[in-house]
């Protein structure tokens, strides 16, 4: 065999509720993830030992900010390597991924190339390791990798990692609006920690639960579903930079039903009222000056498969 590929969807926070810090430095997380039209693609072939290429949106490789890691510490390498040593099979496989979707964005990208590479490699070294090991795998490399192999819309829950999906009742149609610099996820949480002990946002017991949005989701209406997003690390992300109160707000006169901040951020997530209204958000918002480049996306997407 000489080549294989698989890609695997970006992803936005339709509801993100965010309990307190646990004592393993995580999040305990009730969290609606869908699956959007934007996609990385992972191909593999030969190789002595593994090998890295990062091509396409933010293939900037290097160890900074907004770079992505053209070593073994790039999720895509470490998901290589442990789906190696789960199977017993030699790491041997030279790794490509072409990007789509923008670096720290709030997007999952790093989460969906860990996510294809998985399923790449299974089939390019038959290593036949079924459904329950690569969401296993997954769930080892970040909170947002078994949902990328899910994709579609799930319910995430433990720090995001626990993933069951849930049924919607139809598409939903969004511009991304995506900026210059990314954010860390680290620092977005470690901000709400600090808002919350300050008192600048309500303390909470748990993470906020998910029902509003879920039966948004169900029902299948735009306004309804805009009605119902939340996201606990919006205000956090806007704390940490205040553009970002000003993108949502150009979200909104450019005819959204609803905003908000994808995940972490910096990523602003418009919903339009159907695909059409969608195609002139997008128009609008690229020439509004507070994105780098917007994106036209439905949900919800297939989580990681081979390329045909
Ligand atoms: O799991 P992942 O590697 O994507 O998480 C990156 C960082 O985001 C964690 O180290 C942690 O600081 C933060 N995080 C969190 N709670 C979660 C998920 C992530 O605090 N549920």
């Amino acid at each position: 065999m000489t080549t294989l590929a698989a890609r695997a969807p970006a992803k936005v926070n339709v509801h993100l509720g965010v309990g307190p810090l646990r004592a393993d430095g995580f999040h305990e997380l009730h969290t609606v993830y869908l699956a959007v039209s934007l996609f990385d693609t992972v191909t593999v072939g030969p190789g002595e030992g593994l090998s890295l290429a990062v091509s396409g949106e933010g293939a900037d490789v290097g160890r900074g900010p907004g770079q992505v890691p053209g070593d073994r510490t790039n999720l895509v390498w470490r998901a290589a390597e442990l789906l190696a040593r789960h199977a017993g099979v030699a790491a041997d496989a030279s790794l490509a991924v072409a990007k789509a979707i923008p670096v720290a964005a709030g997007l999952a990208g790093g989460s969906a190339d860990a996510a294809a590479t998985l399923v790449a490699l299974d089939a390019f070294w038959g290593t036949r390791a079924g459904r329950e090991d690569l969401l296993e795998l997954a769930a080892q490399l970040g909170s947002d990798v078994p949902f990328g192999l899910v994709g579609g819309v799930a319910l995430g829950t433990g720090r995001g990692e626990q993933v069951t999906p849930v049924l919607s009742g139809g598409s939903s149609h969004w511009v991304l609006g995506i900026a210059g610099e990314g954010l860390s996820t680290p620092a977005v949480y470690g901000e709400l920690d600090r808002m919350r002990a300050a008192g600048r946002l309500p303390e909470v017991a748990g993470p906020a639960p998910a029902e509003a949005v879920l039966a948004a989701l169900r029902g299948g209406s735009a306004a309804d579903l805009g009605a119902a997003l939340v996201n606990d690390l919006q205000a956090p992300a806007c704390s940490l930079r205040s553009d970002l109160r000003r993108a949502l707000q150009a979200a909104g006169e450019a005819g959204a039903v609803a905003a908000l901040v994808s995940g972490s951020g910096p990523t602003v997530a418009a919903l339009a009222a159907d695909e059409r209204s969608a195609v002139g958000m997008a128009a609008e918002l690229a020439g509004a000056g507070v994105f780098r480049t917007v994106r036209a996306v439905a949900g919800p997407a297939p989580g990681a498969r081979l390329v045909p």
